[in-house]
């Protein structure tokens, strides 16, 4: 038999996103919070996942839903409190579930007191945590880079106490930190002590790939300066801030892990943030999120992986859905079979996979009328809340923050874990045949001949364990030439018989 790997649980693990306010509601206030999430551990436990990761749920006053943060070493009373944190972590690790947290050292909140000092005067000690500028004065910024979520607007808001612009490169309420102070550096490197002196697993880095800056702040050019200025950052000098905090993280034992977000627009960037394997463990690569439904185009983009991270030994990360963008199966036209399918490639594809909460229950985003929409960045749909029960409240108090998305009793978890055959089912199937075959966790990927329209590839581990994987991403029925016993369908249909060659539009199976 063979021995499962165990480390570093990050390479072999799956990790779930909770996104805290759309997760679970303990007290009723339709926001949910940290003892909801602790709550429902069971049914992470019972989903088999390794890890969660949670947004935060730092105290903030949510102009950017808690990546806004007030103070990055306390709970938002809307979310509980530090007990309630130490209480999740402690079940969490007695159910052998990790906790990842995120860590956003790109900018604070407005209302924190380093930008509440730092506007106060241009000699406060704390002037130089942020990135103040001249500009031309009050009507012309410092250069042309766009923030984000604005419509367009510039990255700089003029102060009038102190008369400079302070760079944003997200929300007017989310000032940019300036990292090429040591300050800086060491005040976020206390609160990484902080969490991961408290035991949590590691971090999820928010726009890891920001925080330097080019510091002759030069004009974006074409395309670019279409774009708010974060989808282009970057500077050699980030690269110094995360191997600082890898050696941070290395320093403790247990294998923390560092995920960076690196929100950039392709492998090629995100490639260089694993560095020589002393930078982030594992870089966000969100590859596949813009991926259509085509499977040439999914054919190259996995090749481009292998090419550019296998020089590196960098092991990828697979990511469909986030709090940030449209959920896949909304994306990919909205049917419940692509949606089914998309699992597969997510949970057997080479590398970790992160799941957002509630795609195990094949969510589509929430349609939001336009007097319940709260993010200026229009991304309310897919943080829709989770619905437990089939009730109508679906175990939220009286009004959720957000409305609930489509179908929401018939995918309800309550619904779905009394449905064998339902999504929620065949996540589990999937999550329980990856934990147990090390071709799936650990082994390495060769792409398969195929017909047009079929995606297929092998996954073999040094002890011989194998798996197939064929999704049929095409409109007709696809004929392929694989042997072997259906291990999961897409469609629940078949398993645990050998495998017939014929495979539906929509469809995939995993074969072992
Ligand atoms: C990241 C987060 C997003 C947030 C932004 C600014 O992209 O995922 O939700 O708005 O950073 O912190």
């Amino acid at each position: 038999m063979s021995v499962l790997p165990t480390s570093p649980w990050w390479r072999s693990g799956v990790v779930y996103q909770v996104y805290p306010r759309s997760f679970a509601d303990s007290d009723g206030d339709g926001v949910g919070d940290l003892e909801g999430v602790r709550q429902h551990l069971d049914h992470l436990a019972w989903l088999g996942v390794d890890a969660v990761w949670l947004s935060p749920f730092y105290r903030s006053p949510m102009a950017d839903f808690g990546y806004d943060v007030a103070d990055f070493c306390d709970v938002d009373p809307l979310f509980g409190d530090l007990a309630a944190f130490d209480r999740l972590l402690a079940d969490a690790h007695a159910l052998g579930i990790r906790i990842v947290i995120d860590l956003v050292p790109n900018h604070t909140s407005d209302q924190h007191p380093w930008f509440q000092a730092a506007r106060s005067s241009r000699s406060d000690p704390k002037r130089n945590w942020y990135v103040w500028k001249d500009g031309g004065g009050p009507h012309e910024p410092p250069n042309n880079w766009l923030g984000a979520f604005i419509d367009g607007g510039a990255a700089w808001t003029w102060d009038d106490t102190t008369e400079q612009w302070y760079l944003h490169e997200f929300l007017p309420q989310q000032p940019d930190l300036n990292w090429d102070e040591p300050e800086v550096v060491a005040a976020m490197e206390a609160v990484m002590r902080f969490w991961l002196d408290r035991g949590v697993d590691g971090f999820r880095i928010d726009v890891v790939h920001c925080i330097g800056r080019d510091p002759a702040f030069p004009d974006d050019v074409p395309p670019w300066s279409e774009l708010p200025h974060c989808v282009s950052n970057e500077h050699p000098s980030t690269h110094g801030h995360i191997r600082g905090m890898r050696r941070l993280a290395d320093g403790y034992d247990g294998d923390r892990v560092l995920i960076g977000e690196t929100a950039l627009p392709g492998t090629q960037w995100v490639a260089p943030y694993y560095g020589d394997g002393d930078e982030l463990h594992l870089a966000f690569n969100f590859a596949a999120t813009r991926a259509a439904w085509d499977a040439s185009g999914w054919r190259q983009r996995i090749a481009r992986i292998e090419e550019l991270l296998d020089p590196r030994e960098a092991w990828p990360s697979w990511v469909l859905s986030n709090h940030d963008m449209p959920r896949h199966r909304t994306r990919h036209g909205g049917g419940e079979a692509r949606a089914r399918a998309a699992a597969i490639i997510l949970l057997t594809q080479r590398g970790t996979p992160f799941l957002y909460a509630g795609e195990e229950l094949g969510l589509e985003d929430a349609v939001v009328p336009t007097e319940r929409v709260v993010d200026p960045g229009g991304r309310d749909g897919c943080r829709a809340p989770l619905p437990w029960t089939s009730s109508p409240a679906h175990g939220w108090g009286d009004d959720p923050w957000l409305p609930f998305p489509p179908d929401a009793s018939a995918r309800s978890v309550e619904a779905q874990r009394a449905d064998p055959t339902s999504v929620l089912h065949l996540y589990q199937r999937l999550l329980r045949a990856r934990r147990a075959s090390p071709a799936l966790t650990e082994g390495g990927q060769e792409m398969l001949a195929a017909p047009d329209g079929v995606l297929a590839w092998r996954r073999v581990a040094p002890d011989g364990d194998q798996r197939t994987i064929v999704v049929n991403m095409g409109d007709d029925v696809a004929t392929v030439e694989v042997a072997g016993i259906v291990q999961v369908a897409s469609d629940g249909l078949g398993e645990d018989a050998p495998f017939s060659g014929q495979l539906a539009p929509d469809t995939a199976v995993l074969i072992r």
